[in-house]
């Protein structure tokens, strides 16, 4: 496994690649289970993979935890060693971001809600950094995971809009066995604040009940996730969502025949803030 730090360094050992088909998986390191398994997929599909680690700072706002999100690069290495990964980009924030760089590349309608409504320039920092990425990279196939949903759907426009020339994966979230969703940002939680993070997927878990019983009331679904959420009183609730999945635009008191629904929020466990979601689909002839 080759770990390189310069854009000249990877164009050069990429371009030796071709026409082999690259996978690629951007992180922000502090590797876990989940980017394994997008590693794990990009294996499956592509002849060679390559890993980039780069905590971004232009997708954290003044008040993030930027200074302390948790690194551990020799650990990450091992891992991606071991998962068979031919590449490892390691850029230095220069590299990414010279003095006199100026540019941004932005997604309009779908950065508004959620997320991009409670942190302002995070879409914006993710866009610019991944089209980076992919002109660096140039990767036939990229991987994201499930878990950032409304990256995931802000990526693909993205590479609809700039025609990129490479395919997205979304690949599905991985949980701990108490449905806890994988998140580097797990390792803050203390014993008590571990146990109480449960209750991002309790409570879809209970809106899902309510969805697979014929629900289709944006209202009710945000509802049942409030009262479970409400509950725990370590839980400070950021923003509960019932959206189409396609738009990310807020249901009302209908869903339209037909359409699906994405469950998503963010809530505060102490000083943490996790996110969590559950596509839901349509069932066969509604
Ligand atoms: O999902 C992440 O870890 C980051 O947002 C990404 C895609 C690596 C961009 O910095």
């Amino acid at each position: 496994m080759k770990i390189i730090h310069s854009i000249e360094g990877i164009r050069a050992v990429r371009s030796g690649y071709s026409p082999q088909s690259v996978g690629f998986v951007a992180t922000m390191g502090y590797l876990h289970e989940g980017h394994l398994a997008l590693v794990k997929q990009a294996k499956r599909d592509n002849e060679r993979v390559i890993v980039s680690i780069f905590v971004n700072p232009k997708q954290f706002g003044p008040t993030e935890d930027l200074s302390r999100y948790p690194r551990d690069m020799e650990r990450d290495f091992a891992l991606l060693h071991t998962s068979g990964v031919d590449l490892v980009f390691v850029p230095d924030i220069e590299t990414i971001y010279p003095a006199d760089f100026q540019t941004v590349v932005e997604v309009s309608r779908i950065t508004q809600t959620l997320e991009g409504a409670h942190r302002p320039t995070h879409f914006a920092g993710v866009t610019t950094v991944v089209a980076k990425l992919f002109n660096i990279v140039q990767p036939t196939r990229a991987y994201f995971g499930q878990k950032d949903a409304q990256q995931a759907a802000v990526i693909q426009q993205m590479v609809r809009d700039l025609n990129f020339n490479l395919e997205i994966v979304i690949g599905p979230t991985v949980r701990e066995p108490d449905g806890l969703a994988l998140s580097s940002r797990n390792k803050y939680l203390d014993t008590e604040q571990r146990a109480a993070a449960t209750t991002l997927y309790r409570s879809l878990k209970a809106a899902e009940g309510l969805w697979e019983s014929g629900v289709r009331d944006g209202n009710v679904l945000r509802q049942k996730m409030m009262d479970v959420l409400s509950a725990e009183p370590l839980a400070r609730v950021d923003y509960v969502s019932a959206a189409d999945p396609a738009t990310l635009v807020e249901y009302g008191s209908t869903v339209p025949a037909g359409s699906g629904v994405l469950l998503s929020m963010a809530v505060f466990i102490g000083q943490t803030r996790l996110i969590d979601n559950f596509l839901l689909a349509v069932r066969e002839g509604e």
